[in-house]
């Protein structure tokens, strides 16, 4: 089994550790298109072999795409990351032009690929790919709410001074800042609701937090951050080629589910070896449904400066 990551950037670079790190594969192909880099950072990733004690080799390649040829899954990270100051939403010009080519050269070589997005504006780029790669939507799945969901819990956990796996929490719709939806009605801290151990008020905070949660570090570091959407986007790539059945919260392409049509959101799905098999109803309610079309309307004003 082989599994390929495009753009071997901060992103990408963590995806493919993490991926070596649980040897979720013999071999991970690194491809950007920035001469000797991805080459740099697969020599680098193989030097922790011994160290990390795993086996999976690293291969580099600069733009080759014959290098991916067969692969499994493939991941997308390629394109510009966020600037301080700078919205998911423009981000969308330059990335939907090198998102769209790289499918397309990903596909030519592992036509039975799963593809796993995670370039930003994270929705817009899953629906760009789900409209032109021409693959059964089951096989197109963007990352964001599955990191949302790891800060939603991690605000949570320092909120409530906890264990952070002690807690369920998941966060759907758009993955920006103004239209992820924390559902905090729905987190629990083993089994007991977490407004049992939170005011109103501290839930509110966590939430707001949550939704900047990613515009705080990108004002901290300068640029977007890495850790956790690696190892969310290896966690994911667990989930499909370990055959997990993992309910994961995922930007799929949306035919009535949640209310929504002719578009990828976030919303809970089941995740194996055939990428997305089946979406999960939460039940909102009104509020949480309201929340949900205002979310899409956003995501859908995005889609629109697609050139499709
Ligand atoms: N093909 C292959 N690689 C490309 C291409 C392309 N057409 N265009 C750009 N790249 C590469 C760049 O050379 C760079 O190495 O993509 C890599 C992106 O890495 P970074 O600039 O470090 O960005 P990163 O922080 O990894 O973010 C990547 O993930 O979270 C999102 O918003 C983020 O869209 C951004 C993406």
């Amino acid at each position: 089994m082989k599994i390929s990551v495009i753009g071997a950037g901060n992103v990408g670079a963590s995806v493919a550790e993490y991926i070596a790190m649980k040897e979720l594969a013999p071999e991970v192909v690194l491809l950007d298109i920035k001469e000797g880099f991805a080459e740099g950072k697969a020599m680098d990733l193989n030097q922790c072999a011994t160290l990390n004690g795993f086996n999976t080799h690293v291969t580099g390649t600069t733009n080759d795409y014959s290098k991916t040829a067969g692969s499994s899954v493939v991941v997308i990270t390629s394109g510009i990351p966020r600037k301080p100051g700078m919205t998911r939403e423009e981000l969308i010009g330059t990335n939907a032009g090198i998102v769209k080519s790289v499918t397309a050269n990903v596909l030519e070589h592992s036509p039975e690929a799963i593809i796993v997005v995670i370039s930003n504006p994270m929705d817009t780029m899953t629906y760009l790919s789900a409209k032109t790669s021409g693959l059964p939507k089951n096989r197109i799945i963007g990352m964001g709410g599955i990191l949302d969901s790891a800060r939603f819990k991690y605000r949570l956990s320092e909120a409530m001074n906890c264990n952070p796996n002690d807690l369920q929490g998941t966060v759907i719709g758009g993955h920006g800042d103004t239209t992820m939806i924390p559902l905090t009605r729905h987190a629990s801290y083993q089994s007991t609701p977490v407004s049992d151990h939170l005011s109103a008020e501290e839930l509110e905070n966590v939430s707001a937090a949550t939704m900047v949660g990613g515009a705080t570090l990108t004002k901290l570091l300068g640029t977007s951050a890495w850790y956790a959407p690696g190892a969310a986007g290896a966690a994911l790539v667990e989930a499909i080629v370990r055959d997990q059945k993992k309910v994961m919260p995922c930007s799929v392409y949306l035919e009535g589910e949640y209310g929504q049509s002719d578009i990828c959101m976030g919303v809970p799905v089941v995740i194996g070896k055939n990428g997305w098999e089946r979406i999960v109803d939460y039940k909102l309610n009104d509020e949480e449904q309201a929340k949900f079309n205002k979310s899409a309307e956003a995501v859908r004003n995005m889609n629109n400066a697609l050139e499709l």
